[in-house]
């Protein structure tokens, strides 16, 4: 099977479980599943990203040639959910207790981080049926 679409499995199943982490994890209150799917789905998505996504789009990403602006978009759409999704499990290891006035600050932050994630997840869609189909 080719890498390309080892990445792409790996990236569907990731969305599922992240999915399944927020309907069965924090919308049931199951605050340990929750935090387990989480950091496992940001783990494994950084070894997806570093190890294949980057090397792989860093001949294309400053090449402005006909399809590049997509990957573009991908990549920044793509960064922001990494980047707020490190702050929140940070934020939330540093804080003890889990206060309710930090959970109310996150809670955006996390919409923001599904809504961003999925987005890039399509468009990375597109880009493997555009590359490899
Ligand atoms: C939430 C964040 C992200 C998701 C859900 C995501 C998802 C995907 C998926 C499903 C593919 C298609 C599989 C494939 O082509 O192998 C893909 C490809 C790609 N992504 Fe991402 N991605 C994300 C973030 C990023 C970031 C941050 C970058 C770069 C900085 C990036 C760069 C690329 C590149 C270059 C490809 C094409 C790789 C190739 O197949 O040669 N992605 N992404």
């Amino acid at each position: 099977m080719e890498p390309s679409s080892i990445i792409l499995i790996a990236e569907i199943a990731l969305i599922l479980v992240l999915g399944l982490g927020w309907v069965y994890g924090s919308k049931r209150l199951n605050l340990k599943r929750h935090h387990r799917a989480i950091y496992s789905v940001l783990g494994l998505h950084l070894i997806t990203v570093f190890l294949w996504m980057i090397p792989s789009g860093s001949s294309w990403i400053w090449n402005p040639s006909s399809g590049s602006w997509l990957l573009f978009v991908h990549a920044i759409l793509g960064i922001i959910p990494i980047i707020l999704g490190i702050i929140v499990i940070i934020a939330f290891i540093i804080t003890p207790g889990m206060p309710l006035q930090l959970l109310r600050k996150a809670k955006p932050a996390m919409i923001a981080i599904l809504i961003l994630w999925a987005v890039a997840f399509i468009l990375g869609l597109v880009i493997y049926s555009d590359w490899y189909l």
